[in-house]
């Protein structure tokens, strides 16, 4: 089993933390409670012991737990550290690399990825120092969810307010590289969904045996799409040519070129939710002729190309026919979460998944034709955009994941 070592911060939003270690623990994953001195105060040891089934941890001096289990033992013994609430003090300390108390000396002790959850309120999350705490530790490697925004304890107003307990364990399960669980709520927030995904490459002809493609597989769509399918959506998959079968549970329709791509899309609207991975073909010869292209002896004519229609901005742009969750997919060789949020803004879509195609991507056999897939999910708003970051793993944990923040988006929409 994988361990977390939850490190609980002296804030407000400690009250969610014996949700969090239930929702921990329902994804499979062990959890060790640390807290600071001031999260006791609001939230009870004992509580968070019952929840969790272990020792809670609280005091660096204290002599008992440094004999059977230091600060170094805690954080050797996690697989990954989560802090939350992570208040702008631990933030701060972690930035800086100060060590004197239990939390942040097991937070500069480990060499385990750590994530964190910052909870405060709104002016002191949008404060210099913090956004240079953030900054900081972001370019140190830590992955940081939310803050969301929202009305908050102190009455204000703003981002701030800790993500949600099972958002948190997603991402925390995902960075493990465990495939996230889908519960019994979150399947009938899907269930009936209508869900339109694209996948694969498209072939654009240039006269009846040749054509234009790219190396896509379609094996991230197609897996997102069996996901979506056995959490009980109901999904329509426009595919480009692929070597995969059709996923279980899913309506598969294979066309060709981009346009047609375009017209099957168009055809299955409105729908709840869209999510567009395919690698569609930005340019198409001009002209398809209608007989093979000979040699003649001559040198060749110049191919002509013009513009393939982009299939995810005008999705963006439909007005009333707009999907309510449009999610487009990037693929990028640099700067990678510039571009992604270009993308997500000229597009108009509501989340992007940007994925590093580049040789550098570090995924043996290439996320184009592999198995494993890095991906950076941006969610957009203006004011408080979410960016996550998420370990290499496989395509059908990716496609967990996804189906998991889409369960949740449609769960909150329902409730709202
Ligand atoms: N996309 C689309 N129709 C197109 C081109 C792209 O629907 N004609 C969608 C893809 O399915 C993906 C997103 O737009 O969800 C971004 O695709 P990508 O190839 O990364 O971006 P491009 O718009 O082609 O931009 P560029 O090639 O300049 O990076």
């Amino acid at each position: 089993m994988q361990r977390v070592l939850l490190i609980i911060g002296g804030g407000i939003a400690a009250y969610k933390a014996p949700e969090l270690v239930r929702q921990l623990r329902a994804q499979g994953l062990g959890v060790r409670c640390l807290m600071t001195a001031a999260a006791a105060q609001f939230v009870s040891p004992l509580s968070l012991a019952s929840v969790s089934g272990d020792k809670v941890y609280d005091n660096l001096f204290d002599l008992t737990d440094e004999a059977e289990m230091g600060h170094i033992q805690l954080s050797r013994d996690a697989d990954i550290i989560l802090v939350a609430p992570a208040t702008a003090d631990l933030m701060a300390k972690a930035a800086q690399g100060l060590a004197n108390d239990l939390a942040s000396t097991s937070l500069l002790a480990t060499d385990k990825k750590i994530i964190m959850a910052p909870a405060m309120n709104v002016r002191m999350w949008q404060h210099e120092a913090t956004q240079r705490n953030l900054a900081q530790l972001r370019a140190d490697g830590v992955t940081i969810i939310g803050p969301e925004e929202g009305d908050m304890a102190c009455g204000e107003f703003g981002p701030g307010r800790m993500s949600e307990p099972q958002d948190i364990a997603t991402a925390t399960a995902a960075a493990l590289g465990a495939s996230p669980r889908i519960d019994a709520a979150q399947k009938s927030a899907l269930a009936g969904r209508k869900i339109v995904l694209t996948a694969g490459p498209t072939h654009e002809p240039i006269d009846p045996v040749r054509y234009i493609a790219n190396r896509s597989s379609g094996k991230q769509g197609y897996a997102i799409a069996a996901a979506l399918a056995e959490a009980g959506a109901n999904v329509h998959l426009v595919s480009g040519p692929t070597n995969l079968p059709a996923p279980a549970g899913v309506t598969l329709e294979r066309i060709e070129t981009a346009r047609e791509m375009l017209a099957a899309v168009e055809a299955q609207l409105p729908v709840d939710g869209a999510v567009m991975t395919a690698a569609v073909a930005d340019w198409r010869p001009a002209d398809c002729d209608t007989q093979k292209i000979k040699k003649n002896g001559a040198s060749p004519e110049p191919l002509a190309l013009t513009e393939n229609p982009d299939i995810l901005a005008i999705l963006g742009a439909a007005g009333d026919n707009r999907p309510a969750l449009l999610i487009g997919f990037a693929a990028e060789t640099e700067n990678l979460e510039a571009h992604a949020r270009a993308k997500l803004e000229r597009k108009k879509c509501d989340w992007i998944v940007a994925n590093n195609v580049g040789s550098d991507s570090g995924i043996e056999g290439g996320v184009m034709g592999g198995d494993a897939n890095q991906v950076t999910l941006i969610c957009a708003d203006t004011k408080n955009p979410q960016v996550e970051t998420f370990d290499i793993m496989s395509k059908q944990n990716i496609a967990a994941l996804l189906t998991e923040r889409m369960a949740a988006y449609f769960a909150k929409t329902e409730k709202g």
